[in-house]
């Protein structure tokens, strides 16, 4: 059951911290239920240097969250509450999005849609309760292709009330950027080779904001990995050399610990998946984790390398499953099936589209930046005439069919759905997702209660491929 409370004075404890990234809470554990502790965190989003390419090389001139890539952690407990506030400090407007968090559609952070644009020099407060542990993150959706793709994300985690039995939690943030030589950022952002094809694709990957060589491990250590896909555009296919690893999340919620399909882990852009991870391999040795997705293209995303003492011997404990979170589950028997197709892109073979309620050429569209559509209608800006207005509390499937020659992660706000099935065959784990990867001429099937009130966006997550009119917005009648 969703409940979203709306801030009260009497049930806050605000800890604020002065300057810079604050963040606080020291409420005895006992008193959690009655008082919901409120975290603040204090973030710029300014332009920044950093060394991206390591020490050695010219530093990157990013837009950045508090001067880092990626932003500072945001991390709470499961059912507290977060007030971030955001000091816009770039040289444009931008909101911030939470990224799979179901939050109330007043702190979604959709400009015109839900808010109107944080202004240059302006701040803006978003404040929501934390309903959902896991792993989940933070961006602008204001030119996001742009303003993500350079450098706006951070990482939010929302740990569980229980603590999961690992030796290590670790995030890595998995970054893509298109560099010239120089070191700086190609500012080709938004060309219309990108938004027609794959999107815009980099030359370099970071992890947690630095091209690594190594990350240092034990032997005999549990960690759980939790990998964020934040690129524009790029799909990451993981494989851990001598290791096997466990998924036990997917877009921050459980589900049954399991290996990944051909050993690769594939994340689509905006998706995580948390992973267990044993260390089994010797004081010393080094694996490589290879980044395999595109085919000829291969890469190595750094090595897994051995230090120190093992921290004890290797036990095959079984990985524990993460408790659920408190997700409504859609009732598929009544629930109302809605048609959505995907269409447009390269050798996509669409020759118009609907623009502002008007049939358009593609040659028009195309002047216009507008390659993609959903139902046949390419959308721009943020404010758009519902795909479907659902009844509060209401169940839905949308079956939806990638009729294009690329792959789409669809992302739907302010919920979390089931994925039932791909080309009509059942999935094995009816995974929540709050992003779905499509491959390309794939149907899949998602399922979700319609409990969260308000229009969400529903879109792709290649940020060229939204901003090329693969978009929509789905309307959630009030309660
Ligand atoms: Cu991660 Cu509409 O966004
Ligand atoms: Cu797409």
């Amino acid at each position: 059951m969703s409940q979203y409370s709306r801030p009260g004075l009497s049930r806050r404890s605000i800890l604020a911290g002065s300057a810079g990234l604050a963040l606080a809470t020291a409420l005895p554990r006992g008193a959690r239920a009655l008082v919901p502790a409120l975290k603040e965190y204090r973030l710029n989003a300014a332009p920044a240097q950093v060394p991206l390419v390591g020490a050695s090389r010219a530093e990157t001139q990013v837009w950045a969250y508090h001067g880092q890539v990626p932003g500072p952690e945001i991390r709470v407990r499961q059912g507290e509450r977060v007030r971030v506030l955001i000091e816009n400090r770039l040289p444009e407007e931008t909101t911030v999005h939470w990224h799979g968090v179901r939050v109330p559609n007043p702190m979604d952070g959709v400009p015109q849609l839900t808010q109107p644009p944080i202004g240059v020099g302006e701040t803006f407060a978003y404040e929501f309760d934390c309903l959902d542990a896991g792993t989940f993150w933070y961006h602008p959706h204001q030119r996001s292709f742009a303003q993500a793709g350079r450098g706006l994300y951070g990482p939010f985690i929302v740990e569980e009330n229980e603590p999961y039995p690992v030796d290590r939690d670790v995030t890595w943030m998995l970054g893509d950027w298109r560099l010239l030589k120089d070191g700086s950022i190609s500012d080709d952002f938004g060309n219309l080779h990108d938004v027609s094809h794959a999107g815009r694709i980099g030359n370099t990957v970071t992890v947690n904001g630095l091209v690594r060589e190594a990350f240092e491990v034990r032997a005999g250590e549990r960690i759980r990995l939790r990998l964020i896909n934040a690129a524009n555009a790029r799909i990451f296919g993981l494989t851990f050399e001598g290791h096997s690893p466990m998924v036990v999340a997917l877009d921050g919620h459980p589900v049954e610990p399991h290996e990944p399909a051909g050993g690769q882990v594939v994340l689509g852009p905006a998706m995580r998946v948390d992973l267990v991870l044993d260390m089994t391999g010797r004081p010393g040795s080094r694996f490589k984790v290879v980044d395999s997705f595109y085919k000829g293209l291969e890469y190595q995303l750094l090595e897994l390398s051995y230090t120190g003492e093992p921290l004890r011997e290797v036990r095959a404990t079984p990985v524990p499953r993460l408790p659920a979170n408190p997700v409504r589950e859609p009732d598929l028997s009544s629930a109302r099936r809605h048609e959505v197709t995907l269409g447009g892109g390269m050798m996509g073979m669409m020759t118009g589209a609907m623009v502002h309620g008007d049939l358009m050429d593609i040659r028009s569209m195309l002047r216009q930046g507008l390659v993609w559509a959903i139902n046949g209608v390419a959308a721009t800006g943020h404010v758009h005439e519902p795909m479907a207005t659902l009844a509060h509390g209401s169940s839905h499937v949308l079956a939806i069919a990638n009729e294009t020659a690329w792959w789409h992660p669809m992302h739907l706000h302010g919920h979390t759905f089931r994925v039932l099935s791909r080309n009509g065959v059942p999935t094995r784990y009816r995974e929540w997702q709050d992003t779905v990867l499509i491959p390309p001429r794939e149907r899949v099937e998602i399922g979700f209660a319609a409990d969260n009130p308000g229009d969400w966006m529903f879109h792709c997550h290649v940020l060229e491929h939204q901003a090329g009119g693969m978009m929509g917005t789905i309307r959630v009648a009030s309660a």
